[in-house]
């Protein structure tokens, strides 16, 4: 059926991402990044979060544009593309449906392969993309990777691209979950993350300790972490009605720091027991700087070979989903017409 597109001298990949509040589309050549288009979604920043039903409809809204940039961007025609990987899941239903669909009917009208994408395997192999033709900084198998984002907080076993092992997950919030929630306690501003990170640089970190979770394995819990900052404020802000706006950077810094602990115990932890030294993190709370110092600590101490993504590959973006289908395409992996997104799904 797709005969003749298999016999192309280039494999031109078009990934397409609506998982959560980013319209995404990005297009490869031959796993060589050409074009990466996102257009965020402000309108959420009123509301403190992610509301889905406005989410979907700046989706539809975004999507003909951002798909349409990105083929520009790249120099190519629509008929060029090999094939559409689009992220069917996991994420909010009403966002996912829109790029699923779209993907779906802009394959099925070129008649082209259709490539279903993991988004939590697009994160991961978001360190295969190449910038340029003679881009060789990517991780060898098997690597550890430690994927941390707003909806999920694992250690994997990355033992190649189509084999991924979870070796611990958060057994309740995943640690961008926490962060936003500590800081909206602290009157912040949505998404927290980004303006933690900034106060935590001007803060000490040892100013104030939190409890850290006692668990076996490599799994995490963010819960307790949360209430002990929820309830040690409300004691603080007894004694000082102005004591947020006071400690605001000392604040951040111990919340980050204390996070940052949690998740580097772990992963220094299955990085003992795998012998396995090439370590990789992605995922949004991967732009944080504190996490980011912590991997060139450990590299320095443990003689980790460490992959730290770029800024723009950490939150979510179409290039890895691009990447990701890159491959399975390699692998005829493609899936058909009637295949539904999901809202909820581990790696398998
Ligand atoms: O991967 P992502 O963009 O979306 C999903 O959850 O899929 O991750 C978003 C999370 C949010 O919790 C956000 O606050 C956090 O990543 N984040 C950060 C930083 N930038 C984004 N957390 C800490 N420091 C940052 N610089």
């Amino acid at each position: 059926m797709y005969l003749e597109n298999m016999e192309k001298t280039h494999i031109y990949i078009l990934g397409i991402e609506s998982s959560c509040d980013d319209t995404s589309a990005a297009v490869i050549r031959d796993g060589v990044l050409l074009s990466n288009v996102t257009a965020s979604q402000a309108v959420h920043e009123a509301y403190g979060g992610v509301v889905p039903e406005l989410a979907s409809r700046a989706h539809q809204q975004n999507i003909v544009p951002v798909v349409d940039l990105a083929l520009k961007k790249a120099g190519i025609a629509k008929e060029d593309l090999s094939a559409i990987a689009f992220t069917r899941g996991p994420g909010l239903m009403g966002s996912l449906l829109v790029g699923v669909s779209f993907a779906k009917g802009m394959a099925r009208a070129l008649d082209i392969p259709m490539i279903d994408v993991n988004h939590l395997q697009g994160h991961v192999l978001a360190h295969f993309i190449k910038e340029h033709d003679g881009d060789t900084g990517q991780p060898e198998f098997p690597f550890l990777c430690l994927l941390v984002s707003g909806g999920n907080s694992q250690i994997i076993k990355v033992k190649a691209y189509n084999d991924m092992e979870v070796l611990g997950q958060t057994i309740d919030d995943a640690a961008g979950e926490a962060i936003d929630k500590c800081s909206k306690v602290m009157g912040l501003g949505y998404p927290g993350g980004p303006i933690i990170d900034r106060l935590a640089r001007q803060g000490n970190p040892k100013a104030y300790s939190f409890s850290k979770p006692h668990i076996d394995g490599y799994d995490y819990s963010f819960s307790g972490l949360k209430t002990s900052f929820l309830y040690s404020l409300r004691d603080w802000l007894k004694e000082d009605p102005d004591f947020i706006e006071h400690h605001k950077e000392d604040l951040a810094a111990s919340l980050e720091a204390t996070i940052v602990d949690i998740l580097m115990k772990k992963l220094r932890q299955a990085a003992k027991d795998t012998g396995i030294r090439q370590v990789a993190v992605a995922g949004g709370v991967s732009a944080n700087n504190g996490l980011r110092n912590a991997f060139h600590e450990h590299a320095q101490k443990y003689g980790w070979k460490i992959f730290i993504p770029p800024f723009g590959y950490t939150t979510d973006n179409a290039a890895m989903i691009a990447i990701t289908g890159y491959f399975k395409y390699l692998d005829r992996d493609f899936c058909t017409i009637d295949l539904p997104a999901y809202s909820r799904v581990t790696l398998k």
